[in-house]
């Protein structure tokens, strides 16, 4: 049994209005009180941070943003800096997602700006990375994950590396109810935490902790979890409903 204690996160993505966001946070705290063994964050839109942030304040559920800029300030219309996440109320910040990475033009070196910054302002990064259908099908998804994660990680320490989490989220399990097994997810996850071995030492990769994303549901998460190197889950659809959210977080304890 691994001394990392697994974080179970929510990606709401572009969903719930602020009156439905507070909701929602008043519903899980109630859920989760009393459940131990495992860190709870929810990761609202911009807009719901502060409200959700205020319902959570003082329960140990953590709130997360979805993406940042890496400047504190300045004339960047459309963007938010780790400086006003953490004014928000923000412990964790996603970085890297797919989504970002596909539809946003979201590249290595950018991700690798925003991680610095939001461990510079105090942020825990959750770190994206995995390989598409095409890429998997074409015997390239070792190579392209290390890629993502090296670069990702450039210029940390080793104890800067060992604090932040890294999803590995392969894209073509997101939102298609195609789930990885759980020895595809336990084996590239060991294979990230080896390369972190090899960048930053036993110290940061015995640290870090690493999850698993792509179509977590309560039918899968104990199995998933279960395995020594999955340490939690990135969770989009699933985390909508207080219920399912909370058979999950239940299913890593
Ligand atoms: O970041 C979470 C994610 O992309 C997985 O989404 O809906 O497949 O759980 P989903």
């Amino acid at each position: 049994m691994s001394a990392r204690k697994p974080l179970i996160a929510g990606n709401w993505k572009m969903f719930k209005t602020v009156p439905e966001a507070v909701a929602f946070a008043q519903e899980l705290k109630t859920a989760v009180a009393g459940v131990d063994g495992v860190e709870i964050a929810v990761c609202p839109p911009f807009t719901a941070l502060v409200p959700v942030a205020e319902a959570l304040r003082g329960t140990g559920i953590a709130v997360g943003a979805q993406d940042v800029h890496w400047e504190e300030s300045g004339a960047f219309t459309g963007e938010v800096s780790p400086l006003m996440l953490k004014d928000a109320g923000c412990s964790y910040v996603i970085i890297g997602h797919s989504e970002r990475r596909q539809l946003f033009g979201e590249t290595d070196e950018k991700v690798n700006r925003k991680v610095r910054a939001a461990l510079a302002h105090g942020l825990t990064p959750i770190m994206c990375v995995g390989e598409t259908l095409e890429e998997r099908e074409a015997g390239v998804t070792e190579e392209v994950v290390r890629r993502q994660a090296e670069s990702g990680l450039a210029g940390l320490t080793p104890e800067q590396a060992g604090g932040l989490v890294i999803a590995y989220e392969p894209v073509w399990a997101i939102g298609t109810g195609k789930t990885a097994s759980e020895q595809d997810a336990q084996q590239m996850i060991g294979f990230i935490r080896g390369l972190v071995r090899d960048l930053y030492g036993a110290g940061a990769a015995g640290a870090m902790r690493i999850q698993y994303g792509g179509s977590v549901k309560p039918e899968n998460a104990a199995g998933l979890m279960a395995q020594p190197d999955i340490d939690g889950a990135l969770v989009g659809g699933a985390s909508l409903e207080v219920k399912s959210f909370v058979e999950i977080i239940k299913a890593a304890c």
